[in-house]
């Protein structure tokens, strides 16, 4: 059987981010491990409008050529890993968005979180994990959060994501192998589900 593929959505898209550092390492670590393919998807490359259609891709095709193609690349996913900016104490206007665009990719999957903020990301990490649960996806519990003392100073430039971010290291690794239990077992019920459709 193939690797399970894994998603990382990094969450911004201002121009002076932090989130592609965080993005790159967990990716970094995922394909270290050699039990996943992993790819990672930028919401700059998608010109998603404010959502618009008459309802959602939960009840009726997509009429919009620019969502469609961010839904067939996430059906490409077995798993996702968000990479979390936390906006007012949520996510980011632009995530809900693309989330909103894309019920359907997500459907029985499992999803893992890597948050950034003063708190780590966790507000805004326990309002996506609400979101998935509509979307029917597995949100895994073990989180990495890069917060506080860390995080202050990697905002004010005072200090490098290098020098810090093998502190992440441990909480990386139960992170992912916690998705890996999780996207299997979907995947597994997936093609289950599938074959039994077929017969
Ligand atoms: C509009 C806005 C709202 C923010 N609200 C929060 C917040 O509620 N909690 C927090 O910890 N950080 C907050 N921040 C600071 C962000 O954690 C920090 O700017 C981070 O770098 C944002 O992620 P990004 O660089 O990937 O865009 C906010 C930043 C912006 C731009």
């Amino acid at each position: 059987m193939s690797k399970p593929k894994i998603g990382v959505i990094i969450s911004s898209t201002r121009p002076t981010r932090f989130g592609d550092k965080p993005a790159q390492w967990i990716a970094d670590h995922a394909k270290a491990r050699g039990d996943f393919e992993v790819e990672i998807l930028d919401l700059r490359d998608y010109a998603l409008p404010l959502f618009d259609a008459p309802a959602s891709d939960a009840w009726m095709p997509t009429p919009n050529a620019e969502a469609a193609r961010w839904q067939a690349k996430l059906r490409e996913f077995d798993g996702y890993i968000f990479v979390v900016a936390e906006y007012n104490r949520s996510i980011t206007a632009v995530l809900k968005n693309a989330i909103d665009w894309a019920y359907t990719p997500f459907v029985r999957k499992a999803a893992a979180f890597v948050g950034y903020g003063s708190a780590g990301g966790a507000r805004a990490i326990e309002h996506l994990r609400n979101i998935m649960v509509e979307l029917q996806v597995a949100p895994v519990r073990q989180s990495v959060n890069i917060g506080g003392s860390d995080f202050f100073p990697l905002m004010m430039g005072q200090k490098n994501w290098d020098d810090v971010k093998g502190a992440f290291d441990g909480p990386a690794k139960d992170l992912l192998d916690n998705l890996a239990w999780w996207t299997n077992a979907t995947r597994a019920a997936r093609t289950a589900d599938a074959a039994a459709k077929a017969a």
